[in-house]
């Protein structure tokens, strides 16, 4: 099928690369013209696992291809997809202006009947505002056309994103047209082989499934991290309290990790958006409210260990390990490591950093500070240093020499952020052990 798709990001570039590899014909249309530009010689914007060749592959073959020139994408695709940011506004919303700007796009050059499809998380009753749009600039043109707008939101996982778009768990269709939804069940046949994965449903049901799932995961970590400080505070374990729940199936293994709070593009807007929505409909969010205030405070947990260790970190050197929101990115958006830089800086510690893959990153978002060093490697952040913290867990970053980290650091302290490390295998090495929730 003939496809287009709005928006390079995260997930235009994964979804349009993922339905070219499947061999459908893929137009990914962007406005920025050196992103488009560079993805047409081969240079991926994001660092993503396995995504650069099988965008390479698919260009090559001429299945996919990247354009800024909207009316003959517009003119190529029998489904139109719509994938672009929707960044908090000030207040917690969801800011639409990109998502109807597309609108207004498709609006304007449209010449026959088409489907349009939201990918964007977006809020209930968005698919209305786009048809709106749409339908505005096609009477701007006098002109009349049959459009569906269909909610098909994405459940993509940075880091492991191209596994998640050729193996999804469940494909959502919200769309009230029986035409619509027999198109797109063609569209998304390939991945749909063995067992059924297509929820079909209502356009506002699946806008706010979308929603659903970010925020439950959200409340499964925020619970984690909240009963983590009452273990620490009890003298338990969180560890084997995970395991002790985990192994419930209605409890389930994933999400259940304490850690340094969650990050990243999607947990912390789509909480507060949804909450948002909540309120304008008078609903009163009080359990989102209260998940989003446990991560904010669990962002500085790592710091209150820092200070219960030292009572005033003034002078010291602290090897940072990771500053990605989490493993297999290069991605700093609300990432722990930031809040956590913030706070020693403010009180006067040093910060000698490494992350792999997410240093250009750090140094856009910092720029040069006399209280910053971007380290190569992880040992290099480690020389001179007075105690290590982590707060992503890369996996090079698990099974560290103790012996070696004992004779390095001066303070002999190691912070875990992510409870990597048996607590008596980092102490038996001499160090001191600060781990989430670990107070046995
Ligand atoms: C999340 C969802 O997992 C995807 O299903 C969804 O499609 C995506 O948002 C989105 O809306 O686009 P993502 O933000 O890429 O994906 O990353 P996650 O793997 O979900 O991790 C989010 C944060 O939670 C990270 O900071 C991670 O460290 C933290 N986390 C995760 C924990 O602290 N504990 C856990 O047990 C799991």
């Amino acid at each position: 099928m003939r496809v287009t798709i709005f928006g390079t990001g995260y997930v235009g570039l994964v979804t349009g690369t993922c339905l070219a590899e499947v061999g459908h014909d893929v137009v990914c249309v962007d406005i920025d013209t050196a992103k488009v530009e560079g993805l047409n010689n081969g240079v991926i914007p994001i660092y993503e696992p396995g995504l650069e060749p099988m965008v390479k592959a698919n260009h090559a073959a001429g299945r996919l291809h990247f354009t800024t020139d909207a009316a003959s994408a517009i003119e190529h695709g029998d489904v139109v997809f719509i994938a672009v940011g929707t960044p908090p506004d000030e207040d917690g919303s969801a800011d639409l202006k990109y998502v109807l700007a597309v609108a207004r796009t498709i609006g304007q050059h449209l010449q026959r009947a088409a489907v349009v499809v939201n990918k964007s998380t977006v809020p209930v009753g968005t698919a209305d505002k786009v048809r709106a749009a749409i339908a505005g600039e096609l009477q701007n043109r006098r002109t009349t056309l049959v459009f569906d707008v269909v909610s098909n939101p994405e459940f993509l996982k940075e880091g492991d994103a191209v596994n998640d778009c050729m193996r999804p768990d469940r494909i959502v269709i919200g769309t009230d047209s029986p035409a619509a939804l027999e198109k797109l069940k063609r569209l998304y046949a390939p991945f749909n082989r063995n067992h059924e994965r297509i929820v079909s449903m209502d356009v506002r049901s699946a806008e706010l499934t979308k929603y659903a799932a970010n925020a439950m995961l959200a409340t499964k970590i925020s619970f984690m991290n909240e009963i983590a400080n009452i273990a620490e505070q009890v003298g338990a374990d969180i560890e084997a309290v995970r395991q002790g729940i985990g192994s419930d199936p209605r409890i389930g293994w994933h999400f259940i990790y304490p850690g340094a709070g969650y990050g990243g593009s999607c947990f912390p807007k789509d909480v507060q958006a949804l909450a948002w929505t909540a309120q304008q409909s008078g609903c009163n969010p009080r359990l989102l409210d209260a998940v989003e205030a446990v991560n904010a405070a669990q962002k500085g947990h790592l710091f209150e260990l820092m200070t219960r260790h030292y009572g005033d970190v003034r002078g010291k050197t602290v090897a940072v390990w990771g500053l990605a929101f989490k493993p297999n990115t290069d991605d700093m958006r609300a990432a722990s490591s930031r809040t956590l830089l913030a706070q020693l800086w403010e009180a006067g510690a040093r910060v000698q950093a490494y992350d792999p893959e997410a240093t250009h990153e750090a140094q856009r978002i910092f720029g040069e500070r006399d209280d910053l060093t971007l380290c190569g490697s992880a040992g290099e952040a480690l020389r001179g240093a007075d105690a290590l913290v982590v707060v992503t867990e890369w996996k090079q970053f698990r099974s560290p020499d103790f012996g070696k980290l004992a004779a390095t650091l001066a303070d002999k302290v190691v912070f875990d952020g992510r409870n990597l490390y048996e607590p008596a295998e980092v102490e038996n090495a001499g160090l001191a052990y600060y781990g989430i929730g670990r107070g046995r």
